[in-house]
């Protein structure tokens, strides 16, 4: 019996309004441990992939499963508590509280989730320590570089040692050299076993970094894919996702 995936999605649309649907029936599944990279143009549905796995916003139908969670059918305080348990997210512009600390933003969730302030503050050390910032623990986010904050932003994400990680543009507000720091961080995050679902529109990124690229076209899966490292995966198609109305 091979075991059950940690993101499966199953026929999920999303429709807004009057205007085309933003996901127009997405189905896949991400196992432990994969590192997974959401390609696309502007517009074509990541952030809302990302949303409905985190339990952001609602499927107008379909079904999202998350580490055997039916994440669509969470009402709104199950959906907080399943974020808070099982999933770290990261954005394009860090999120961060400017008026905290950088050692208190990343202890706000282990707080939101009841975590003794004592070991909240041990394990938020350690992180910013392995993430090579801890000197900059008692500063403000503002006086930090792109990259610093973004480390930050990844430290908070990890302090609930959630099951996935989400990350929406990460890379997108910082220069080369720290976009490469936040590119390798990612790796060892994987390395270690984290399971990671990256967006980007950025090819290279996505094939450098995750070992599958899934490209989304107008809210569907247009190419899923195995990347060969070389950073030309999408030319060497392998379908990882079955036709639809395949048996067995
Ligand atoms: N809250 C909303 N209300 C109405 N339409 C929305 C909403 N959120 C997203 N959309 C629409 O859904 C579609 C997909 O948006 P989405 O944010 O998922 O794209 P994206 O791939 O993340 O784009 P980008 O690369 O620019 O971040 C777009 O057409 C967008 O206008
Ligand atoms: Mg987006």
């Amino acid at each position: 019996m091979t075991n059950p995936p940690m993101i499966a999605l199953q026929d999920a649309i999303k429709k807004y309004d009057d205007g085309p649907p933003a996901l127009a029936g997405v189905t896949l599944s991400v196992a432990s441990g994969e590192c997974v990279a959401i390609l696309g143009h502007s517009g074509s549905g990541k952030s809302t992939l990302l949303n409905l796995i985190a339990g952001l916003d609602k499927p107008s139908s379909g079904t999202v499963t998350v580490d055997g969670t039916r994440v669509d059918q969470l009402g709104e305080a199950g959906s907080a508590k399943y974020r808070r348990a099982s999933i770290g997210m990261i954005f394009q512009f860090f999120n961060l509280l400017d008026d905290l600390t950088v050692l208190d933003n990343v202890m706000v969730p282990a707080q939101l989730a009841g975590m003794g302030k004592g070991e909240a503050k041990r394990r938020a050390i350690e992180l910013l320590g392995s993430l090579g910032i801890d000197r900059h623990a008692k500063a403000y986010p503002q006086r930090l570089s792109g990259g610093q904050r973004q480390r930050v932003a990844v430290a908070r994400a990890l302090m609930n040692k959630p099951a996935l990680l989400l990350a929406d543009e990460p890379t997108g507000a910082l220069d080369s050299s720290s976009a490469e720091d936040v590119r390798r961080l990612l790796l060892d995050l994987n390395s270690e076993g984290q399971t990671i679902l990256l967006v980007t529109h950025d090819v290279q990124l996505a094939a450098s970094t995750a070992r599958r690229t899934i490209e989304l076209v107008d809210g569907a899966v247009k190419r899923d894919v195995v990347n060969d490292g070389s950073g030309a995966g999408l030319a060497a198609r392998t379908p990882l996702t079955r036709p639809a109305g395949a048996v067995g």
